[in-house]
C-alpha cells in the first residue's frame, strides 16, 4: 500500500534532519545491507519525545546496530543526563552499536545488553520513563505485560511499525506479525490503562501513555 509520495517524505526528513555525520554513515550502512532502521523522520520523533518528557531512563527493545539508540542518547545528553538501555540478541550488533555511539560521543548515556529484549526488560528495575519497542512484531503482545510492569505511571511507550505498510487494513494480510500489530493497536486504543495515538510517520509510530 502507498505511503506518502517519496518527495513528501523527503521534505519531512529534510526539515527534521539532525546534522550529524555519524548518523549519515549509519543510514548508509543500513541502506547498503538492507537493515531495517527507523530512519531520520521517526528518529526525530524519538528524540523529541525523550526531550518533551524530560526522560532520564529509556529502555529500547530491538536496538539493532544502535541507529535508534543515537536519538535517545542525544536527547538524554540534552536532558542533562540519564541512561538508554540498548538490547538486542545479536552480540555482533551490540558490539557494532558501541562503536557507532562512541564515534558519536554518546557512549556515556548508553548501557548495552545482549539478550532477548523482553527478558532483559523483566530484569530491569521498574520506574522506566520511556520504552521503545522495535522487536520482531510477533513478540509485541507478549512483551506488553512486562512493559506495563516496568514503565512508571505516566510513562511513555513508543512502538514502531504499527501500520505494517498499510497492511493493518488489508484483510488479505493474515501474517502473524500483522495480526499481532492489529491486536496491539486495538488493545492500546480500548484499554483504560493506556492513552493511545497512532502517528502515521513512515511505518506508523504508536504512542501510548500509561495512565497513572
Ligand atoms: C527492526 S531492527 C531494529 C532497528 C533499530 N530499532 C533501529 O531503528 O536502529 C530489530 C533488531 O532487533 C533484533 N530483535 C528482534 N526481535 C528481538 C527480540 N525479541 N529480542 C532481542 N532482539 C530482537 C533483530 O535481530 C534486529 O537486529
Amino acid at each position: 500500500m502507498e505511503r506518502w509520495p517519496e518527495a513528501v517524505y523527503t521534505y519531512i526528513k529534510e526539515l527534521t534532519l539532525f546534522d550529524d555525520p555519524v548518523l549519515r554513515k549509519m543510514e548508509a550502512r543500513a541502506k547498503n545491507e538492507n537493515f531495517p532502521i527507523v530512519g531520520p523522520a521517526t528518529g526525530a520523533w524519538l528524540y523529541f519525545f525523550t526531550r518533551l518528557t524530560g526522560a532520564k531512563r529509556v529502555f529500547e527493545m530491538g536496538s539493532g546496530f544502535g541507529y535508534s539508540t543515537w536519538y535517545f542518547a542525544a536527547a538524554l545528553r540534552d536532558n542533562g543526563g540519564g541512561e538508554v538501555v540498548h538490547t538486542v540478541w545479536d552480540a555482533e550488533l551490540s558490539e557494532e552499536a558501541k562503536i557507532w555511539l562512541e564515534k558519536a560521543n554518546l557512549l556515556g548515556t548508553c548501557d548495552f545488553q545482549v539478550s532477548e529484549s523482553t527478558l532483559a526488560l523483566e530484569a530491569a528495575d521498574p520506574g522506566i520513563d520511556l520504552i521503545f519497542m522495535d522487536i520482531d512484531k510477533e513478540g509485541y503482545l507478549d512483551a506488553l505485560p512486562s512493559i506495563k510492569r516496568k514503565l512508571r505511571p505516566g510513562g511513555l511507550l513508543l512502538v514502531d511499525n504499527m501500520l505494517r505498510d498499510g497492511n493493518v487494513i488489508n484483510a488479505k494480510d493474515q501474517s502473524e506479525g500483522t495480526k499481532v500489530v492489529r491486536k496491539l493497536n486495538q488493545y492500546l486504543s480500548d484499554s483504560p490503562d493506556w492513552e493511545y495515538v497512532l502517528n502515521p510517520i513512515r511505518d506508523g509510530l504508536g504512542i501510548a501513555r500509561l495512565v497513572g
